[in-house]
């Protein structure tokens, strides 16, 4: 069955990991969807995956703290499908370190990328929504729409030696809570979603120099085998999530069966509460 048939959903981030899994999730669902990654080979393989198993997908790579990436991603939804019904601000990366070490460079991008690329992207697309709610309602068509935002139990919870990331991921908290409020006239949905311990390139173990290039700067991520450990430990459900799993939380929100939930942070941590 086709839950989101019709409906055109945009995620951020979706060439790798957790956003890749969702976008095609979303498309198995009938949904069609704008698949934006920061890089294009990425992003290409995520819409290339959707097609082979028949779905709707187009590729608008780029960063998403860019200036005129709201712009560019939202037209290329109203321009490419004629509509947008779901925004799923998934894309970012981690820049840890312990307070006393975070540079101002280091504080401003985690919350660029986190926090304020999401709050531009909902900002551009409010008109749109606003009119086309505007239009359903006079037809007695109501549209119910969704936003799901990805946060983390480092915002939920806290976590040492990511004080930057954990104050951007708490920030979407407020920033889902408000929003739920000033846009449920518009019969949008905002939500959050916070995983805990999920299987990507983040969280990969550390074998020798395990890094990513964000921007032409290079970021250690991953941890090391005894971390993982722990971690995996204090996890009530005993295992490390998977790309799909984390997703399938997102999903959940973005079907019609959760067309009367708004304003909420869903946990999927398998338990984890750090
Ligand atoms: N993996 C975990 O355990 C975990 C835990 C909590 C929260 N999260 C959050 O889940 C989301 C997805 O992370 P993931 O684990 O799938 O990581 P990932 O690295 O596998 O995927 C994230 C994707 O976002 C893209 N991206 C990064 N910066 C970008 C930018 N400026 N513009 C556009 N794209 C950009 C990357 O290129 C990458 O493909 C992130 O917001 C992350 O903070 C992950």
């Amino acid at each position: 069955m086709a839950r989101l048939a019709g409906q055109v959903a945009l995620v951020t981030g979706a060439g790798r990991g957790i956003g890749a899994s969702l976008a095609q999730q979303l498309a198995a669902e009938g949904a069609q969807v704008v698949v934006n990654d920061l890089d294009a080979e990425p992003t290409q393989q995520t819409v290339d995956a959707i097609v082979a198993a028949g779905g709707k997908a187009v590729a608008c790579p780029g960063n998403v703290t860019a200036g005129d990436f709201p712009k560019r991603f939202v037209g290329c939804a109203l321009e490419t499908f004629g509509g947008l019904h779901i925004i799923v601000n998934n894309a970012g990366y981690i820049w840890n370190g312990p307070l006393h070490k975070i540079t101002d460079e280091q504080w401003d991008a985690i919350q660029d990328v986190h926090l304020k690329a999401p709050f531009r992207i909902l900002r551009e697309a409010f008109s749109y929504i606003r009119d086309q709610a505007a239009t359903e309602a006079a037809t007695q068509r109501r549209v119910q729409r969704k936003v799901v935002n990805i946060s983390s139990i480092s915002g939920t919870r806290g976590s040492a030696g990511q004080a930057n990331y954990a104050a951007a991921k708490a920030g979407l908290v407020g920033l889902t809570k408000t929003l739920a409020k000033e846009w449920g006239r518009y019969s949008v949905n905002v939500n959050c979603v916070a995983f805990g311990f999920i299987e990507t390139r983040l969280t990969q173990e550390i074998k020798g120099e395990t890094a990513i290039a964000i921007e032409g700067r290079q970021h250690r991520v991953g941890l090391l085998a005894e971390g993982r450990a722990a971690t995996v430990a204090q996890i009530p459900l005993g295992r490390v999530g998977t790309p799909r799993e984390a997703a399938g939380g997102v999903l959940l929100l973005c079907l019609p069966e959760a067309d009367y939930i708004t304003g909420q942070v869903l946990e999927v941590s398998g338990g984890l509460t750090m």
